[in-house]
């Protein structure tokens, strides 16, 4: 592949990375607030900021909070905010129905975010486990995971949360089928512009455990979610469903968790040409933030570097929880 590399010492590989100009001036891939989607937890309530055990320096926000915060995103360049309910326990039972209550805590802060910032971007997760007192991302009967009867939920939920202004919405919860009918019903409605992007490549992951903690639904949770997420010694089943999102209507899809899933951010870019985002998930910022802590890494090369290695990788964007610190590090140029 490289015959035509000078042999040393006419070709020295040094030369391209001696100084920060040069270095800078042949960097294949670069990253700024452009590529970042903000995850953000709430909480119902006023004027409240909850710190969340299981992920530190990541809190829960109160919806008046959440404006605060997100205008403060939005000031550092930051496009797209995701939005995460910590649902309180009364209001969630089997059949889910909170997940498509105009009134719930992500659809009222949607309406409002809006309206203060109606060019921030909003993207809601269509899934039932915040809702859902036996916390799977479907409906149970005994110990299965109903695929169609949650698909009618997951229709009426993306459809409240597109009138409530959401612009994207996230099917996180791996039914099959599920993006046909979002999209059908979606346009049926007359929401031609809404945009869908699938969690297509998502494992059952260990890495999701501190997220469980965050909405509150690891209590809940009986058993695991292998009979829908992926396994995660596959990459062509992974690839499969890509296609199949995208023939359904998918506008974009999504690899998750992200940093041990590189290899299927490469192929799916590779394959699909369409914008690939990652969701570097809950556990692994845990990671991140326990090794910061414990003076292991060094934050801002590190957060950096954890960033860069998606766009090498061919993502278009990033969720992160870091997103918000990201974006002050590349605000200020502070690194
Ligand atoms: C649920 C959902 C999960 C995440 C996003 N949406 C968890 C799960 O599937 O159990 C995980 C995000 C994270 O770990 O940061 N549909």
């Amino acid at each position: 592949m490289f015959n035509y590399v000078a042999d040393f010492p006419n070709h020295r590989g040094r030369r391209l990375r001696n100084n920060f100009w040069i270095r800078d001036l042949v960097a294949e891939n670069n990253i700024s607030v452009n590529d970042l989607i903000w995850p953000i937890f709430l909480i119902e309530g006023k004027d409240k900021i909850e710190p969340i055990n299981e992920l530190p320096g990541v809190n829960r926000y109160t919806i008046d909070k959440l404006i605060e915060i997100a205008s403060e995103a939005f000031e550092l360049g930051i496009k797209c905010v995701a939005l995460f309910p910590r649902t309180p326990a009364n209001l969630k039972t089997q059949n889910c129905e909170e997940s498509y209550n105009p009134e719930n805590l992500v659809n009222k802060a949607t309406r409002l975010l809006k309206k203060k910032i109606p060019d921030l971007g909003i993207m809601l997760d269509v899934a039932l486990d915040p809702y859902n007192s036996l916390g799977h991302d479907g409906l149970v009967k005994g110990d299965k995971i109903l695929n169609d009867e949650t698909l009618e939920i997951l229709i009426k939920q993306s459809l409240v949360q597109a009138e409530s202004g959401a612009d994207i919405l996230g099917p996180s919860d791996m039914m099959d089928g599920r993006v046909k009918l979002i999209r059908e019903n979606l346009e049926k409605n007359n929401f031609k512009n809404t945009l869908i992007l699938s969690y297509s490549a998502k494992f059952s992951s260990g890495f999701y455990g501190p997220f469980r903690a965050a909405i509150g639904s690891s209590g809940n949770l009986k058993g695991d979610k292998k009979s829908y997420q992926l396994n995660y010694l596959n990459s062509n089943e992974a690839l499969k469903d890509v296609a199949l999102d995208l023939k359904e209507g998918a506008d974009m899809v999504m690899v998750k968790p992200g940093m041990p899933y590189l290899d299927l951010c490469r192929q799916i870019s590779d394959t699909f040409k369409v914008p690939t985002f990652a969701y570097q998930v809950s556990g692994e910022y845990a990671m991140l933030a326990q090794g910061i802590k414990n003076g292991i890494f060094d934050k801002k090369n590190i957060l950096i570097e954890t960033i860069s290695c998606f766009k090498r990788a061919g993502c278009n964007g990033i969720l992160t929880y870091y997103a918000y610190e990201i974006a002050k590090l590349l605000t200020n140029k502070d690194f």
